[in-house]
């Protein structure tokens, strides 16, 4: 499926190639990043329309941008009922959209559920509500809740992470020209690259932990301490909120030399790794709250980056050059690029 979804944003780019148009490659990243996480968690592909008119990624990046948004009403209650923001109005409209959204695949599957081969995320959830099988209580809202926390945690994430080290790689033409080189001794002009391939490629590998140390997506995780307990001399009372700035961690100068600089070969003899154990590194976070998905997260992220890089080469439109690109960040709980990547691709496999 993976290989499929990825295959067709080729083939699209290919036609484009063809034509030598400037192409979004963000909103090309993004369908992707979509169709994939419908796919696994819904078990097949929707239209941006059939989530509301503004589509999935405005939608999506709605709700990480007020899910992160400071809200008065927190802080002083009696201002929440006047909801002087607007934010619980927003929040409520928003909430509806997902809620006709989550309603309507429920029912969907509900309908097909006695014909299904195969069982889909949807489909076992199903099960588990109508075995009663569980010590809390499992209802239709417990599996919405899920749902959405999937489609909210697999979709901006992988898509954002692709954007920024694409971004990084236009920056830089000789990082790009080397990531193309490993590509060719590896996998050859001849084909396209196979999700098998990517344990040869240990400069994909640094390339895609430099981006993601540069650009934290997700760049504040909370925690809340279960018990009291002492950090580093300082003392934590159980129930504290704990905010943890990814951000800072990653570019930190007492731990990175040169922080602000995209160089891949700082990874070069270093067993620094993104799994939550080296606390230097934390793209997805560390331990009982951090992403349960590394591991698809890093394969999707990784074929992706690989698979553009091998098949295309790529243009800055109008003359631009590599320092000229925009780097601003656009706030949210994912902190994806402001404006869109525009380039322009060339082919160039042998076919
Ligand atoms: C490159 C892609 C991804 C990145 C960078 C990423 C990053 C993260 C981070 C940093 C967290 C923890 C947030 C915190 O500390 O509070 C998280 C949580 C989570 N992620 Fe990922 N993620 C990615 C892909 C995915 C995918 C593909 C899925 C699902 C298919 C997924 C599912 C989740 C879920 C369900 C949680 C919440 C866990 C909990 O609440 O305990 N993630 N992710």
């Amino acid at each position: 499926m993976r290989r499929q979804q990825v295959e067709l944003m080729i083939e699209s780019l290919k036609n484009e190639a063809r034509d030598r148009l400037v192409v979004d490659l963000s909103a090309k990243v993004a369908t992707l990043s979509t169709d994939l996480t419908c796919l696994m968690v819904f078990g097949k592909k929707y239209m941006d329309e059939d989530l509301d008119k503004r589509g999935f990624k405005a939608v999506l990046q709605e709700a990480v941008h007020l899910s992160v948004t400071p809200n008065l009403g927190d802080f002083f209650p009696f201002l929440g009922v006047i909801d002087l923001q607007g934010l619980t109005r927003r929040l409520k409209d928003l909430s509806k959209v997902f809620d006709d959204f989550l309603e309507k695949i429920i029912d969907e599957h509900v309908q097909s559920y006695d014909q299904k081969q195969s069982k889909d995320f949807v489909d076992i959830l199903l099960d588990i509500m109508q075995s009663g099988d569980t010590e809390f209580q499992f209802d239709r809202i417990r599996i919405k809740a899920l749902l959405f926390d999937m489609l909210i945690a697999a979709t901006d994430t992988s898509s954002t992470s692709i954007d920024w080290i694409l971004t990084e790689l236009l920056r830089h033409p000789h990082v790009m020209k080397k990531l193309q080189k490993e590509l060719e001794q590896v996998v050859g002009l001849e084909r396209m690259v196979k999700e098998s391939d990517l344990e040869n490629l240990k400069y994909l590998d640094m390339v895609v932990k430099e981006g993601m140390r540069l650009h934290s997506v997700v760049p504040i995780s909370q925690r809340e301490a279960r018990e009291d307990c002492v950090v580093d001399g300082f003392h934590i009372r159980k129930g504290s909120r704990i905010m943890i700035n990814n951000y800072a961690v990653q570019r930190d100068p007492n731990v990175w030399s040169e922080p602000e600089k995209f160089l891949p070969e700082r990874f070069v003899g270093s067993s620094i790794d993104v799994r939550g154990h080296d606390f230097q590194l934390l793209p997805f976070s560390a331990g009982r709250r951090s992403c349960p998905a590394v591991e698809l997260g890093i394969i999707i992220v990784r074929l992706a980056v690989a698979q553009l890089m091998h098949c295309f080469d790529w243009e800055l439109p109008s003359d631009m050059e590599p320092c000229d690109l925009n780097l601003d960040e656009h706030f949210g709980l994912v902190t994806s690029r402001e404006k869109h990547l525009m380039v322009i691709p060339t082919y160039r496999l042998n076919e």
